[in-house]
């Protein structure tokens, strides 16, 4: 019996969600529980107002003589209500302000934690999710899930305590009629324990079609010079409003489903109000109870009607808040494939060689996209990575930094599997430059110093130096402390490029893993940013993937990648005397340069 009362407790929607939000709402709980027991006066002091006409009606209307309490004169009737009223809003206004101060801290820490999990996510929860979709799960389900389920509370227990205190009322004054009100009343209150499946499934679509708009607004932000250039306003314009009316069948759906709860109630009510008055007026007449009596109890019934009426209006929006604390809590738990051990060690700077054994990787179930890659690299040694588009060089050099979980093998540093050592000393081993470096909104300087929040003034003019970022610098007014807008959009593609290897520099890390970096530049450009490429490589173990093969021509080891498997490698002069992929790749870019 108690264990059946403690799992119905565990799966009590209610307990449960609460529960989950205990931790975030432990340490504000003080002022969280005055802001909830305040509501107990605001509510109940209604009945004040409803049991105060009984004696006013009694004594001044029917002259009746009846008793006013503890004798009190009568005038002070109407001045109670106004004095009650005044309490009541008074603790209103104390209720409302610590509800918001409770309810903003609660989000905020809730906010934090998700952010917490969302910086922390793998690379592939990004390829499965969109941007939009994360916006709403990040900063609007937090919202909704905090201040919705405190603001639905605070009027959720306004309202209970008040209709107590009513009923209460209600049985003061004829336990006869009362009787009949609460039969009919609790009746009203049957169809909200349906409304949750009813609305679940609404909801949840709601939230996807939610985040299609956010995702559709942030891609025709990014994307403005696209949809210009190849003339899709009208075409994304529909899109948009195909997302709108998706939305809108949505809301008339939710609306269906819930809007009939509140008209239901009032319908069911009125039967109430109308038997009241009719075993009311029976009672008043075979003289069971006094007109004062009557006139107390229909206006606790009438008091009475707007908080049950509108419960249900309320119990929906709770529901809505426990959907989205669900979904908060859901993505919280979300499992990542790249893990650490606990207590994983911390990796050592590397000292001999990088292995992968054969490694295999997909990513997902449906193509394997790199099938047993065996490879060594030494210390100090230059790995170049050419090959067919889309054979799996990116996806190869991401495992190194474990971007993505290994589907079979292992890498090894000096022996060392990575899934095996910490995460954080892994990639401080590791500087990389990737094809389209993201650059935060800031300074170029703030951009720069992500490499190593505490360098020198000296370490950051080595590395836009050795960046050959020196001279552009030099021409503009605000030199290293100019804004380079949202993704570094105000800087040319070659400056970004060359920002990120200042970063990279900066970061000084033994291995350096370079992406494609100059591909997309003119020839000048191009030059300089090899310049600062070479700068980088100097003196590192470097892994690059280059498409122009002039660049890599030097590199001590050449592998060829084809449909994900190597089927070359050696260096350049080897490679090109087997005659083979290396051979025709070579000849084809030869031939297109004269
Ligand atoms: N995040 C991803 N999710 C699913 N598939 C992906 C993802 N990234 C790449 N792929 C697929 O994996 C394959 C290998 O991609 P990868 O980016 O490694 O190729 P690549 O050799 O770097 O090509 P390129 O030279 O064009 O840059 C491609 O078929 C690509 O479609
Ligand atoms: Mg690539």
């Amino acid at each position: 019996m108690k264990n059946k009362i403690k799992n119905h407790l565990k799966n009590n929607i209610f307990v449960l969600n609460y529960s989950r939000m205990w931790p975030f709402i432990k340490p504000y709980w003080i002022r969280a529980l005055i802001a909830t027991l305040i509501t107990i006066p605001i509510g109940s002091l209604d009945a004040v107002i409803a049991l105060s006409l009984k004696p006013f009606m009694d004594t001044i209307i029917m002259e009746k003589g009846g008793e006013t309490p503890f004798n009190l004169p009568l005038y002070s009737i109407p001045l109670f209500i106004i004095f009650f009223t005044i309490i009541q809003s008074a603790l209103e206004y104390t209720s409302a302000y610590l509800n918001t101060w409770v309810g903003g801290k609660i989000t905020n820490s809730l906010k934090q934690k998700v952010y917490q999990k969302l910086v922390s996510c793998e690379a592939s929860f990004a390829d499965k999710n969109t941007s939009g979709f994360i916006v709403f799960r990040c900063d609007s389900d937090p919202t909704l899930a905090c201040s919705g389920l405190i603001n639905n509370l605070k009027v959720f227990t306004t309202r209970l305590f008040s209709s107590i205190s009513l009923i209460c009322v209600l049985f003061y004054t004829s336990w006869q009629l009362a009787i009949i009100a609460i039969i009919i009343l609790s009746s009203a209150l049957y169809p909200l324990t349906k409304i949750r499946e009813k609305i679940k499934e609404v909801m949840n679509k709601t939230v996807l079609a939610g985040g299609a708009v956010l995702t559709v607004f942030n891609e025709t932000f990014a994307g403005l010079k696209t949809i210009a250039s190849y003339n899709l306003e009208t075409q994304q314009t529909s899109k948009f409003s195909d997302i709108l009316k998706q939305i809108f069948k949505l809301q008339i759906k939710y609306t269906q489903r819930t809007a009939w709860l509140s008209p239901m109630m009032h319908i069911i009510i009125s039967f109430g109000i109308a038997g009241a008055i009719w075993y009311g007026s029976y009672l008043i007449k075979s003289n069971q109870i006094t007109s004062g009596d009557f006139v107390s109890f229909m206006t606790a019934l009438l008091m009475l009607y707007t908080p049950i009426k509108n419960i249900g209006k309320n119990f929906t929006s709770v529901q809505m808040s426990f959907m989205a604390i669900e979904r908060v809590f859901d993505f919280l738990a979300t499992k990542m494939s790249v893990t650490e051990k606990e207590n994983a060690p911390h990796l050592q700077p590397l000292q001999n060689k990088i292995e992968y054994k054969s490694v295999s990787f997909s990513y997902n179930s449906e193509k394997t996209i790199l099938n047993n890659i065996n490879l060594t690299i030494n210390k100090g040694e230059k790995i170049a990575f050419v090959g067919n588009s889309g054979g799996g060089k990116t996806t190869l050099i991401n495992l190194l930094p474990r971007f993505y979980q290994i589907t079979k093998g292992s890498i090894l540093i000096d022996g060392q599997d990575i899934q095996n050592v910490s995460l954080r000393s892994l990639r401080n081993q590791i500087a990389i430059v990737f094809q389209d470096n993201f650059l935060f909104s800031g300074t170029i300087k703030e951009n720069i110093l992500l490499g190593k929040q505490d360098a020198t003034e000296k370490e950051i003019n080595q590395a836009i130096k050795s960046a050959c970022l020196d001279d552009f610098i030099k021409t503009l007014p605000n030199g290293i402390n100019t804004q380079i807008g949202e993704r570094g959009v105000l800087l040319s593609g070659g400056q970004k490029q060359r920002v990120a290897i200042a970063r990279a520099f900066l970061k000084n890390a033994p291995i350096v893993i370079l992406d494609e970096a100059t591909s997309a530049l003119d020839n000048k450009s191009e030059s300089i940013v090899q310049q600062a490429i070479d700068n980088l490589m100097y003196d590192r173990t470097v892994l690059v993937i280059a498409h122009r093969l002039s660049t890599i021509q030097n590199a001590d080891k050449i592998i060829v990648i084809n449909e994900g498997k190597i089927i070359e490698q050696g260096n350049h002069e080897t490679l090109l005397n087997m005659n083979g992929a290396y051979h025709s790749l070579y000849m084809a870019q030869f031939k297109s340069k004269n």
